[in-house]
């Protein structure tokens, strides 16, 4: 009988390790033979420890779980799908799973993250196999073809941007893989590492043939222990069976990759300090043009992509893409594995198509605020993202709707606070975060933030608070308009979304808003 115990760090950091030692004992002193598998998170965060035991009937849930539940659960046969108070059933029919359109994440929390026989099992490499079959311009095409627009936040057409790496001539090309995951309140670059690495090495190895590079590399957050190390392990895996290496499957064409790990910088997740970072500089950014995909890693032509927009393109080959574009509404196709977090009660990962409303993730799925106050400001697309009033639950998550109403959807994080929250000392905040992590290169981000700081302190105290706000209005303008990249550039996001949807937090009459 098998039993599945998340290894994934959202399970681990409520106690999954000492669940999976538990319940090896319990059956041990039982002398029940089980194997214990230790697979990603389903993303029912709330749940976790999730424990799952594999029935004649499906995969049935238990959690959340602890040590002390173990004997409990076997006295009650969990092993044969019996009752217990901490059952849900099959899995697959707990509505936050049921009701999501799972393809990137479709094999996260099924298998055993580094069996390649899993993986394959449940369709891994047959988009490989394709494009091993293809010249690199029909993968460019077969990509462009999906929709698949950068999953990092910026959401730029995946297709265009290896057609321009395609098109320039170099001796020597790179895709590389931003792994850097610093927004807050994100977390399925993460779990989709550490529950599918192979889908993320199996899209790179696409995106090499696509472009003709033979060389990746995986630059992740230190803070991702666990991550790195399942990479490693798969990468050393996948090289044994031949699916990485200088003759992938005896095609004549190779691609290798390596796994390098960041220092704790949130600019190194802007893409050129993260190639400077590679590079073994410090992280600064570089002024653009020239593009990465023209001048990149060591000068070259280079692929920088997000892990969820790789880790996408191997079931783009796999089942053509007209089966990903079906997905989505407007210009925004296919899904996004939204991260529901912050003050709500079911914490998760929802991967739907886009369309679905904030409404529909906050409440069918997230079950409201965990303190069971109203929900009164969303954030969402990490903390550059605007802070959205209950007046805008309603409009469709896809990349232009949200731009219609200067918002973002981003990496897909979606942090909630209840009525609790002063929004002045979120704005506060979101200039605090700037000037701290900012690199220094340009002055409206240097120096603006720290202005900024100021400023908003002043208008919270009530000193000279008209011409503050104004100050502010003018000093999140210059920010926009000349910062070098997005941190600076896109800062007064929530400070004016929290300035303009909540005007009675900064003392200013509700009139005085948008
Ligand atoms: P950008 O719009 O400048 O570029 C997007 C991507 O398209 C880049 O890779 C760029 O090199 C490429 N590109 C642009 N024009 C191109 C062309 N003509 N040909 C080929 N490639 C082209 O945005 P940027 O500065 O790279 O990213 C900003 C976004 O990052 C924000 O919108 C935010 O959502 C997101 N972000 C995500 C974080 C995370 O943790 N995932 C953290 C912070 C920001
Ligand atoms: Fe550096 Fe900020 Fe300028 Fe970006 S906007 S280049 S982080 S100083």
């Amino acid at each position: 009988i098998t039993v599945y115990v998340p290894m994934d760090t959202a399970a681990v950091a409520v106690g999954a390790n000492d669940v999976a030692r538990a319940i090896q004992a319990e059956a041990d002193r039982r002398g029940l033979g089980i194997a214990l598998v230790r697979n990603g998170s389903r993303g029912l965060l709330w749940l976790e420890p999730l424990v799952e035991v594999a029935t004649p009937q499906g995969r049935m849930a238990y959690g959340p779980v602890e040590p002390d539940d173990v004997p409990g659960l076997f006295d009650a046969g969990w092993l044969h799908g019996g009752g217990h108070a901490l059952a849900h059933g099959p899995t697959e029919d707990i509505p936050y799973l049921k009701n999501q359109e799972r393809l990137t994440f479709a094999r996260v929390g099924v298998i055993d993250p580094l069996s390649l026989d899993d993986y394959r099992a449940l369709g891994g490499y047959e988009g490989l196999r394709k494009a091993l079959a293809l010249p690199p311009e029909a993968i460019v095409a077969e990509v462009a073809d999906s929709g698949l627009r950068g999953r990092g936040g910026a959401a730029f057409p995946t297709g265009v941007k290896w057609k321009t790496v395609l098109e320039t001539a170099a001796p020597r090309k790179y895709v590389v893989c931003n792994a850097d995951e610093g927004d807050s309140g994100t977390f399925s670059d993460r779990m989709l590492m550490e529950g599918d690495p192979y889908s993320l090495i199996e899209g790179m190895t696409i995106a090499g043939l696509a472009v003709q590079a033979t060389y990746g590399y995986i630059y992740v957050r230190s803070e991702y222990p666990v991550a790195i190390s399942v990479l490693e392990t798969a990468i050393q895996r996948a090289r044994q069976a031949g699916w990485l290496g200088a003759d992938i499957q005896g095609s004549g064409r190779g691609f290798d990759l390596e796994v390098r790990c960041g220092a704790g910088a949130y600019i190194c997740g802007e893409e050129t300090s993260l190639l400077e970072s590679i590079e073994g500089k410090r992280g600064l950014v570089r002024a653009k043009p020239p593009l990465p995909a023209v001048a990149g890693l060591f000068g070259r032509p280079t692929v920088v992509n997000n892990v969820i927009s790789l880790a996408t393109v191997p079931l783009v080959l796999a089942r053509g893409a007209g089966h990903y574009r079906d997905f989505g509404m407007g210009r925004s196709r296919g899904t996004l594995p939204f991260q529901l977090a912050g003050n709500i009660r079911r914490g998760g990962l929802v991967e739907k198509a886009f369309g679905v409303t904030l409404r529909e993730l906050l409440h069918d799925y997230g079950g409201g605020s965990a303190s069971g106050r109203p929900l009164r400001a969303v954030q969402v697309g990490g903390p550059l993202g605007a802070y959205l009033p209950e007046s805008l639950w309603d409009a469709p998550l896809d990349y232009e709707s949200y731009a219609a109403v200067s918002a973002m959807v981003g990496h897909g994080g979606i942090v909630a606070f209840d009525d609790t929250v002063d929004m002045a000392a979120m704005a506060e905040y979101a200039m605090e975060f700037c000037a701290i992590e900012s690199c220094g290169k340009c002055t409206p981000c240097r120096i603006g933030s720290t202005r900024g700081v100021e400023v908003i302190h002043r208008i919270r105290d009530n000193e000279g608070r008209a011409d503050q706000v104004e100050l502010l209005r003018d000093l999140c303008d210059t920010m926009l308009a000349g910062s070098l990249c997005a941190l600076g550039g896109m800062t007064p996001y929530p400070v004016l979304s929290a300035l303009d949807h909540f005007p009675e937090d900064f003392g200013l009459p509700a009139s005085a808003g948008a």
